[in-house]
């Protein structure tokens, strides 16, 4: 497989990072001053820059410095920023029709898309789709369509878990930092314990732990934490994102599944960030042959347009009277265009296998540094979904804060976000078409990051 950049990139975009004035420059100044001025602060405004345009996997701020990009918009451009076929499809769209009417009326694209999503979902067995605008509003429609499916109103979430910040599933997030002053929230939501194996609640190890995480949530959660027994739904994100990029155990999801047919409850894989090619698969659940009953899908759905969905068994969506679920934006005529050519270009071009292979050279090169540099504590993911945890020191594991390496890392170039319980885990994702070259730009930058970090006190 060619590891090259595709020949659309534009030129300014292949040669990164490439920085011309210290960043933030002087148009990005003027322009952050304003926001500041009339913007709502509630933006967590990682990067001190304004962005000006994007080509594959690099972005250009205002004062025309080039940005290497690890982090694909937050997982959204799966095919690359400004995909040519994307950008046509939303021209040609503009053209003719923007607001598709889903609630009143019927529209081709939307009924293709479905068709498509259908097609790809695991087990092919997911046969029918509701569109939103977001991924969070995607995650309140399973939240509806599982209690009205099995007249259940309790849901189980899991510690880590982040599924938008809005509604029920501001409810299903597990971090105090974002839920803290919104409150109050729905009752009916049981956090259970996700695989994080490098710091298992148990400190258990896997395999010999026989994954008690999950027989503690069967025989501990479910019997004696409280539900009334009126369980609707597991919502669980097969790949955890805002977490920290933690791959579960290749029994944890079949065991859900087994778990929730036996309680009768609704199975939620929550795929808004590691789905359509991110970990390497069309869907992380095909990589334990899980069928859920409900898919939520946002993000890179939309390439780069609003859009999430459910994906959904026909004969639970079918319960649902017309009227029993609405949105006005629904099915968008240019989320739709975008929607389907993002995803056709992510299958045409192959790229949850160059996110395998891709994957698979930096993974190598993480775990060469975790054995140099005592203060990375984990490297961990599938695909281009990478986390790398940094601690104080690998024997106590005590988490190291990252801010500061973070904004020398992008000082230098490179766009890297962070994630995890601790915020203490470094995000490799970038976009799919990322040559192999730019990836090791990147992660050169990273270990040079690394190297400078002076030793933590204390640890
Ligand atoms: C797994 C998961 N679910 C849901 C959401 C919420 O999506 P949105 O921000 O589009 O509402 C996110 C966002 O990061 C996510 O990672």
């Amino acid at each position: 497989m060619d590891l090259d950049l595709p020949d659309w990139v534009e030129d300014w975009a292949r040669k990164t990072p490439d920085l011309k004035v210290a960043p933030p420059g002087p148009k990005s100044k003027a322009i952050i001053a304003k926001d500041r001025e009339y913007v709502s602060n509630a933006y967590d405004r990682l990067f001190q820059f304004t962005m000006k345009m994007a080509s594959g996997s690099a972005v250009m701020d205002a004062d025309g410095n080039v940005y290497l990009d690890f982090s694909a918009g937050i997982s959204v451009l799966n095919a690359g920023w400004s995909n040519p076929r994307v950008v046509k499809a939303i021209q040609d769209q503009a053209g003719e029709l923007v607001h598709s009417l889903a609630n009143d009326a019927y529209f081709d694209k939307e009924a293709e898309f479905a068709e498509l999503l259908a097609k790809i979902s695991p087990g092919n067995a997911l046969g029918s789709t509701f569109f939103g605008n977001s991924g969070a509003e995607a995650v309140e429609a399973a939240v509806k369509l599982s209690r009205y499916y099995t007249k259940g109103s309790e849901h189980v979430a899991f510690m880590g878990s982040y599924h938008g910040r809005v509604g029920n599933a501001l409810a299903m997030t597990s971090r105090v930092k974002f839920k803290q002053g919104h409150g109050p929230y729905p009752p009916g939501v049981f956090f259970a314990p996700y695989p994080y194996c490098y710091r298992c609640w148990f400190k258990q190890e896997y395999p010999s732990c026989g994954l008690l995480c999950v027989d503690y949530l069967e025989k501990a959660i479910l019997e004696f934490g409280g539900p009334s027994g009126s369980l609707a739904s597991v919502f669980v994100e097969p790949l955890q994102g805002e977490g920290g990029y933690i791959v579960p155990p290749k029994e944890f999801l079949p065991r859900l599944r087994k778990l929730c047919d036996k309680r009768k409850m609704l199975l939620v894989a929550d795929e808004v960030q590691c789905g359509l090619g991110r970990s390497g698969e069309t869907w992380e659940c095909n990589s334990t042959d899980t069928v859920p009953d409900i898919l939520v899908t946002g993000k890179a759905l939309g390439g780069g347009v609003p859009l999430g969905a459910i994906v959904v068994k026909k004969s639970i969506m079918q319960t649902w009277r017309p009227g029993s679920h609405s949105s006005t934006f629904g099915g968008n005529g240019i989320a739709m265009a975008a929607g389907l050519a993002h995803v056709r270009e992510i299958f045409d071009e192959k790229l949850p296998e160059r996110a395998r292979l891709l994957g698979a050279h930096a993974m190598k090169r993480l775990n060469e540094m975790k054995t140099k540099y005592d203060i990375i504590g984990d490297v961990r993911g599938k695909g281009l979904m990478i986390g790398v945890e940094m601690v104080k020191s690998k024997s106590t594991k005590e988490p190291l804060l990252v801010p500061e390496m973070q904004g020398r890392v992008w000082k230098k170039g490179l766009m890297m976000i962070t994630a995890g319980m601790y915020g203490n885990v470094f995000r490799i994702a970038p976009p799919l078409v990322i040559s192999q070259d730019q990836l090791d730009i990147g992660l050169d930058i990273f270990e040079d990051a690394v190297r400078e970090t002076p030793a933590p006190m204390g640890k």
